[in-house]
């Protein structure tokens, strides 16, 4: 691979999610969950800038504007998911530099939405242009999976099928535009504890339950729905496992989802692991609507629109 940069600043806008559905199977060997799940990327995004230097480093920012209170929260260290996207490319390619990399942050950090995982997707397809590595958006994928679960969906964009640990991909298709008002949270919630909270519950629950599947699939009315560009289908088949994990760590969450259905929403659900809360609305203006209800009652709420590309790079 080349080493010479062929441009000394790319700047990267990668989009956060929403699991449209999410089906959770059993706990495989690795920890990992098996899933059933479709993600839309929505018009909520994460820039990373990423530019020319001899070292590894990263910066982190709330976008003015843009309600992230958590971003001096977010380790800028190895243990940062674009930091890691960033080395892990490099010694991919056999690239012996280093990187700046500059996150303006508008996904709320550790709020179900993939943000980090965004921020890594941008973070491959900066360093990938910046170092003229040239890699196949195949091997981009590859290295996305090894960085986290979601980190391939956020390169893809769209609206998607995730199997496997969600990093298996299929494009659904999907038509038209769904409107989604986006309730955040002061405190983020982790997600291995949420994934453990279910085990949790589940093992409660009891003997006479089945044991959670390690293969399962994303039943064919959400597809339909996604197919049809019903918002009122879709609203129907809207479904999160993870919910009642997120919930009983969050008992507020349940309320918010019923707040949003009283100010008009169709229906409403924790997006991934919580505790960000996605309300699927009609059309524009009733989303404008129910933002503006949730807004006078003290809640942070957002208007977005699905589904956006992933990673590109903005000239
Ligand atoms: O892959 P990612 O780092 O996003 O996952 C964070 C955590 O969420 C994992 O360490 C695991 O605890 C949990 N997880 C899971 N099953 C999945 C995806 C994530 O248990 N399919």
């Amino acid at each position: 691979m080349s080493s010479a940069a062929s441009v000394d600043r790319v700047h990267v806008r990668a989009p956060g999610k929403i699991n449209v559905f999410l089906g959770v199977g059993g706990r495989h060997d690795d920890g990992y969950h098996a899933l059933a799940t479709v993600f839309q990327a929505v018009s909520l995004y994460e820039d990373v800038i990423a530019r020319a230097a001899d070292e590894f480093s990263v910066t982190v920012r709330g976008v003015e504007g843009a309600d992230v209170r958590d971003a001096d929260a977010v380790p800028l260290d190895d243990r940062n998911l674009a930091m890691r996207a960033a080395k892990l490319l490099a010694a991919a390619a056999d690239y012996h530099g280093g990187v700046a990399l500059e996150i303006r942050k508008s996904v709320p950090v550790a709020g179900g939405m993939g943000g980090g995982s965004a921020d890594a997707a941008a973070a491959l397809v900066a360093c990938d242009a910046l170092w003229g590595t040239g890699f196949s958006l195949a091997r981009l994928h590859e290295l996305a999976a090894r960085l986290g679960a979601d980190v391939p969906f956020a390169l893809h964009g769209g609206t998607a099928v995730g199997t496997g640990r969600g990093d298996q991909l299929n494009p659904a298709l999907a038509r038209g535009r769904f409107d989604w008002v986006l309730v955040t949270s002061d405190e983020g919630l982790s997600t291995p504890v949420v994934y453990e909270q279910l085990d949790r519950l589940r093992e409660e629950e009891g003997a006479l339950a089945d044991d959670p599947p390690l293969s399962l699939d994303v039943p064919i009315p959400v597809l339909q729905a996604l197919r049809s560009g019903d918002a009122v289908q879709l609203a129907a088949s809207l479904h999160n496992d993870l919910q009642a994990a997120a919930a009983n760590l969050r008992p507020d969450l349940e309320e918010t989802i019923r707040r949003g259905i009283r100010a008009g929403a169709l229906h409403g659900l924790v997006s991934g692991s919580g505790p960000t809360v996605a309300l699927l609305c009609g059309d524009p203006e009733s989303a404008q609507a129910v933002q503006t209800s949730l807004q006078q009652d003290g809640r942070d709420a957002l208007h977005v629109h699905g589904p956006v590309p992933g990673a590109r790079i903005l000239v």
